[in-house]
């Protein structure tokens, strides 16, 4: 994955379900090849196979559980999504949560299996935390934000400094990225003037009437 970028969280919408989630990867691969930026996708995990399989850009789970070794049902493991064709995963997302020992477990196994990982946060605090485990990529999207109108790089560019700043003293590896209500290139471009490397965002183009109109816009701010 190329930074900086703006990464496609599908989530689950209805809209991605089916081959909806293969269109919308396709419309994404589009933007990218036309405009040159990086763009990755997290479609809908019981799509991922295909949509990795249908494009060349990078695809990314949206969650993973842990699994110590036993047999399960109904689980989903670092082995079968990088089968799958994923390169990379989030984890902690702020609509699936998880506990402190499986973020760290998750990290420690996706870094032996070449996975990229990023690690949603919610406000500085955490960020710091996520980021002394030592993710790829820490996303801090603060909760209140997501899917509404108005993006934290205007509802609060304070906490995307900060944490800029923060992981820069006590982890300068890990990259930032922020997200929620990400909607227009101005977003996207105030997001890389405060010092992440890019977005994660969803409804803004995936609920959107023309995505790929929008997605080629918002890759103008990067
Ligand atoms: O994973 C990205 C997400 O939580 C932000 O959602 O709809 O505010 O762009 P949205």
């Amino acid at each position: 994955m190329e930074l900086p970028v703006i990464i496609l969280n599908f989530k689950t919408y209805p809209c991605v379900d089916g081959e909806g989630a293969l269109e919308l990867a396709r419309a994404c691969e589009e933007v990218a090849r036309e405009t040159g930026k990086s763009i990755v996708v997290c479609p809908p995990m019981v799509e991922l196979s295909r949509v990795a399989a249908g494009v060349s850009i990078p695809v990314f789970a949206q969650n993973v559980d842990v699994w110590d070794g036993s047999v399960t049902t109904g689980s989903t493991t670092l082995s079968a999504v990088k089968a799958a064709g994923a390169s990379g995963i989030l984890i902690n997302h702020s609509e699936s949560r998880r506990k402190l020992s499986d973020i760290e477990a998750l990290i420690r196994k996706a870094r032996e299996m070449g996975l990229t990982t990023i690690v949603c946060s919610n406000n500085v605090e955490t960020s710091r935390a996520a980021a002394v485990m030592g993710p790829d990529l820490v996303a801090m999207e603060p909760p209140e934000l997501i899917g509404g109108d108005i993006s934290v790089t205007t509802a609060d560019p304070g906490i995307v400094k900060d944490t800029v700043e923060a992981l820069s003293r006590i982890a300068p590896d890990v990259k930032v990225l922020t997200g929620a209500g990400v909607k227009t290139r101005e977003d996207v471009s105030m997001a890389l003037k405060l010092g992440t490397c890019g977005v994660l965002l969803a409804s803004g183009v995936v609920k959107a009437r023309d995505p790929k109109g929008v997605l080629l816009s918002l890759a103008q701010g990067l």
